[in-house]
């Protein structure tokens, strides 16, 4: 388990993003996929992405899809579809044919189906699951993480490809990837910033055994053994052997 800490977000994206165009760059992949995380994270990496010099990263390489969705339509400003699209997609030349969002304005469990369907269709394998080359995560501050909350860890285990969730409060409908098709992915990153993620970051890096039984974030044990925590100072806090900032 890769774990790094970031004094600033800005260095939190610039590190990322430099994982992300060394895997883009290689010559011996005509296509990388990867699977994008929703919430307000990514935002930041995304406003970084749009400005980014034209030629930086050949987007036209890249495949996007998401980790998880909310069950609304793509207009909805609760949609991670429209977050991408609002600070990405209106500044990236990242053709239409490139973007699988997942269909939030359709039935949930229909849409899971045709989701995992589609992975199956669009991703290479890893021991016969549909396996990302990036799989970005982020991680609430109940520990779930993707859309699996820790009321509904047993979804983790669904043996389909993506499942249909609940927000635990609001009672928000979402379509999520199953805990399988997260750990066969070949690269994982958990991005994590903010001092209201400490607790549960260090309860999963320092106390795995427990915080498996309780979170969701902390059943993201990749077959790869590709797991990266980029985490800020703030969310890393708590740790007790705090790595120093890159
Ligand atoms: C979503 C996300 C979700 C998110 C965490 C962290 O659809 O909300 O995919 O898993 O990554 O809730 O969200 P923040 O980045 O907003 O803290």
């Amino acid at each position: 388990m890769d774990i790094q800490v970031f004094n600033t977000k800005d260095e939190l994206n610039r590190a990322f993003t430099e994982k992300v165009k060394e895997m883009v760059s290689n010559k011996k992949k005509d296509v990388v996929t990867i699977a994008l995380s929703g919430g307000s994270t990514p935002k930041s990496l995304f406003d970084y992405w749009a400005q980014l010099p034209e030629n930086e990263i050949n987007w036209e390489k890249v495949k996007f899809f998401w980790g998880d969705e909310r069950c609304v339509p793509p207009s909805d400003d609760e949609s991670n579809y429209k977050m991408t699209k609002e600070h990405l997609f209106d500044f990236v030349p990242v053709p239409e044919e490139n973007i699988f969002r997942i269909l939030g304005e359709n039935d949930p469990a229909t849409e899971a189906g045709r989701y995992g369907e589609l992975l199956n269709r669009e991703l290479e394998t890893m021991n016969g699951m549909p396996s990302f080359d990036i799989l970005m995560l982020g991680m609430g501050d109940d520990g779930h993480t993707a859309s699996i909350f820790p009321h509904e860890i047993n979804l983790w285990n669904y043996p389909d490809n993506c499942v249909t969730a609940t927000h635990p409060v609001s009672g928000q409908k979402r379509v999520s990837l199953s805990g399988e098709v997260i750990n066969a992915a070949k690269n994982v990153f958990f991005l994590v910033t903010g001092e209201n993620k400490a607790d549960k970051v260090k309860e999963i890096i320092e106390q795995p055994d427990t915080a498996k039984k309780k979170y969701p974030a902390a059943l993201v044990q990749p077959e790869s053994e590709n797991l990266h925590w980029f985490l800020d100072g703030e969310a890393a806090k708590l740790l007790s052997q705090p790595t120093s900032p890159d």
